[in-house]
């Protein structure tokens, strides 16, 4: 079949609507269908799906396209493999695709990989129903130990590998494959003497899935004090799964993401299933690799925000360090949680229980501010070096600004000369940072979260006025950049299912309980607006002070000119709300 005719196939036989509801939850709007946008932030629904041209369009952020080019950036495919993703999905065949010589050997693979998914496919019903049977049991018993549901079990399709050389490879004899190819998949294994044998023996087995849903790899898991046993077994690199291209959990995650769930990224299976046990359903996992620019990818296609979750020894710093890195030159925010030492999440949570957790998640600095404190412990070269690479690899021009100045204020550098680098590889235009861009690393001491909230949740419709006061960059908390995150994304009507229990508290006891009733929001939005006057005033004056403090040594008489004349007028707009 033709490319072309691949093409039209294809969308005879997936309808966009159908894909793209797998991501947003679709509303009947007349001839079209609406949701909020998956490609960017929003309160409104502005995105939209025409059926019947089979075409997609945001108002907010023109993203545009058809079929393919939606599949393509939420999974963060190019056009090759989306072609190839939606031909296996729909089980049209690609062959004359290409009509070079290569054609025989793709059609072979082509077909070899759809027999390798069902391996998969076979081996994860085999693990599972292991999991069930009475073979199972010691399993099931270490599953009780560590707490974790049959629900979650079922829901992750969590498995059982026997203590046998053979059940698998039987398996798939029985069911008409050559076990060479279960060697090809990374299912079985093979030795020196040519004899092939199960590569997962007695291991609680977790599948990982693509983004398709299909189960492409395993991870397993001992579950006894078992001597020379590696921890944890991983399927290799196979045709269908290269290490460092999926994050485990993404396929659960992604709908609880697009919702508004806050995206956690965390090192492990078992801290993944864990989360999601206890409600955390927007978390991933990077399965002991660095994180890499593939899974940057394929997150951003779901959010842009981010919470990093790691270790509080050495180790986890760094790769902390090296993970808000990859997010915040992409583009994408982060903020990251740090456990005690000797803690993971899992034992977090079932030990010191939920609020402590929370509470660390609440104190979480944001990634640029982590960076800063962790690159404060280094030697100055090397903190300066990470800054000049981190800058240059910026993807972003616009955001160059911002960061410089966080980088330079907060690591007592000369702004300009790390500004010049960077503005040198992106010629952007040299003027010293403005007032506002010095910010981000000494925002205002005082909070006012709790007001804000109660009045965005109290009269929903109004948070354009809000965000028109800047009043969401004044949210310091997790939880209500959180919940501000939701109610901008989803309609007021809508918006409650969403909320997690101690939000729904919230919401019920801002619009209820002992509070005014919800006829003076001009009252209410006029007290809120001179509160956050004298906030943002308090805070200018914080970070003109730390700049003036940050340029005099720098020789810059021009810039210290600047925040000095800044700092006046600061002072003055002070003085005056005083009287
Ligand atoms: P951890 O040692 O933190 O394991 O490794 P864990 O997932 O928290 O499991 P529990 O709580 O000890 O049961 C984190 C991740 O590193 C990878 C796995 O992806 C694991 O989930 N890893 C670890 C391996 O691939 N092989 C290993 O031998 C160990
Ligand atoms: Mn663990």
């Amino acid at each position: 079949m033709s490319q072309r005719r691949a093409i039209q196939e294809i969308k005879a036989r997936l309808s966009l609507v159908d894909v793209v509801r797998r991501y947003v939850e679709l509303k009947r709007n007349g001839a079209r269908w609406v949701a909020p946008c998956p490609f960017h932030q929003e309160t409104k629904p502005s995105f939209s799906v025409n059926e019947e041209e089979g075409f997609f369009y945001c108002f907010g952020c023109h993203a545009s396209g058809d079929l393919f080019d939606f599949y393509g950036r939420i999974n963060g495919l190019d056009f090759r493999e989306t072609l190839e993703a939606l031909a296996e999905e729909t089980g049209v065949v690609l062959d004359g695709y290409d009509d070079g010589p290569a054609t025989a050997a793709r059609r072979q693979g082509l077909s070899e990989k759809q027999q390798m998914l069902r391996l998969h496919d076979l081996a994860a019903n085999h693990f599972a129903s292991n999991l069930g049977g009475s073979a199972g049991e010691e399993c099931r018993d270490y599953m009780r130990r560590r707490g974790l549901s049959e629900e979650i079990a079922r829901s992750f399709g969590l498995g059982w590998s026997l203590r046998d050389w053979q059940s698998l490879t039987d398996v798939f004899r029985r069911a008409g494959f050559a076990p060479e190819l279960g060697v090809k998949a990374a299912l079985l294994s093979q030795n020196g003497r040519g004899r092939i044998y199960d590569r997962f023996r007695g291991r609680f087995m977790f599948p990982i899935r693509s983004l398709s849903g299909r189960v492409v790899a395993f991870g397993g898991r001992i579950i006894a004090n078992e001597e020379d046993e590696a921890k944890y077994i991983n399927s290799s690199d196979s045709p269908l799964y290269k290490k460092g291209e999926h994050l485990y959990g993404l396929y659960q995650a992604r709908r609880a993401i697009a919702a508004g769930a806050p995206a956690m990224l965390t090192e492990g299976y078992m801290d993944v299933v864990t989360l999601h046990q206890f409600g955390y359903t927007g978390a991933v996992g990077v399965l002991g690799t660095a994180l890499t620019p593939e899974q940057v990818k394929r997150l951003s296609g779901f959010t842009s925000t981010v919470e990093l979750m790691f270790d509080g020894d050495r180790a986890g710093r760094k790769a902390a360090l090296r993970s808000a890195e990859m997010l915040l030159v992409r583009g994408l925010r982060c903020r990251v949680v740090l456990f005690p030492e000797g803690e993971d999440i899992d034992s977090l949570l079932r030990g010191q229980g939920q609020e402590v957790f929370e509470s660390l998640r609440a104190s979480a600095p944001e990634g640029l501010a982590f960076c800063i404190r962790t690159l404060r412990d280094m030697a100055p070269r090397d903190a300066v070096d990470w800054a000049r690479t981190f800058l240059k690899q910026v993807e972003q021009p616009e955001l160059v600004s911002g960061y410089a100045s966080a980088l330079a204020n907060g690591l007592g550098l000369a702004e300009t000369e790390l500004r010049e680098q960077a503005v040198n590889a992106r010629r952007l235009s040299s003027r010293p940072a403005s007032v506002a861009q010095v910010s981000p690393v000494s925002r205002p001491r005082q909070t006012c979260d709790r007001e804000l909230m109660t009045f965005a949740v109290r009269y929903p419709h109004a948070l354009p006025r809000l965000r028109d006061l800047g009043a969401h960059l004044c949210l310091s908390a997790p939880w209500s950049r959180r919940l501000w995150e939701k109610l901008e994304k989803t309609p007021p009507e809508d918006v409650f299912h969403l909320l997690d229990e101690r939000e729904k508290t919230f919401w019920v006891r801002c619009r209820t309980g002992n509070v005014p009733p919800l006829d003076n929001e001009e009252g209410e939005f006029a007290a809120l607006r001179s509160m956050l006057d004298r906030m943002q005033l308090a805070g200018q004056k914080a970070s003109v002070t730390a700049a003036l403090r940050q340029g005099a040594g720098t020789g810059d008489f021009e810039m210290d000119l600047e925040y000095l004349r800044a700092l006046q007028e600061t002072l003055e707009r002070t003085h005056g709300k005083q009287h």
